[in-house]
């Protein structure tokens, strides 16, 4: 390589250290703030099992989780939300093309064997105004307990179908088994 060229090549990598170092950055704090809100879910899930059976639980999914993702939100500056292919709460749920072909990756990728609880991407786009944001996602991979709602039908007690048929008329979010993807759960800061 001739000295010409080696400069060139160091003047490349100093303008792109900075902006690699951001990302790298970015991506470490919006995997704190997506990842501090499941374990608290499955917590208060369990308690109100415990409690009162998983209809008792439900609104710990419908209520408390938002309010969570909303308050981890105001305190880290990271808008948090939970999307899904298919959703019980489609208000809440249905994923923008970014998260739909995000979500549709994690499929493929645990398809092609990896491990679901350790799928993520985070990276720099553009939004539609022209703006740009960090975004981060990670699967929501079901475990034995989410199975009480979102199990097939058959494992479902009469008492939660009766109140998730109540709550959600166009429920599509059954039918799952262990291990597979539920969702995803995403992390978005405007830059
Ligand atoms: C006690 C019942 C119950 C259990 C247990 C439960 N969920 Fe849910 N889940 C719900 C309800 C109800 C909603 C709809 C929430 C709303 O209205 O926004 C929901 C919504 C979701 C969503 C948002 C997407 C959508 O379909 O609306 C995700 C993701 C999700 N659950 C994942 C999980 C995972 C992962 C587990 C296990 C760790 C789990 N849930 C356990 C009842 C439950």
């Amino acid at each position: 390589m001739t000295i010409g060229r080696l400069a060139l090549v160091a003047a490349i990598a100093s303008a792109a250290l900075p902006a690699l170092a951001q990302e790298l950055a970015l991506m470490t704090e919006a995997r704190a703030a997506a990842t501090s809100l499941p374990p608290r879910l499955v917590t208060a899930l369990n308690e109100e099992i415990a409690k009162g059976g998983p209809e008792g639980a439900i609104p710990v999914c419908r209520d408390m989780a938002p309010k969570m993702a909303k308050e981890i939100g105001a305190s880290t500056g990271w808008q948090l939300k939970r999307v899904t292919l298919k959703a019980r709460n489609p208000q809440r749920a249905t994923p923008d093309a970014w998260e739909r072909a995000t979500l549709a990756e994690f499929d493929r990728r645990a398809a092609a064997g990896e491990n679901p609880s350790k799928l993520e991407k985070g990276e720099m786009v553009e939004q539609a105004d022209g703006t740009r944001a960090f975004r981060y996602a990670k699967a929501l991979p079901t475990q034995a307990l989410c199975l009480n709602c979102h199990g097939p039908e058959d494992k479902l007690t009469a008492a939660v179908k009766a109140r998730l048929a109540e709550h959600y008329p166009q429920d599509r979010a059954t039918g799952y088994s262990e291990g597979q993807i539920r969702g995803a759960i995403v992390a978005t800061k405007p830059l």
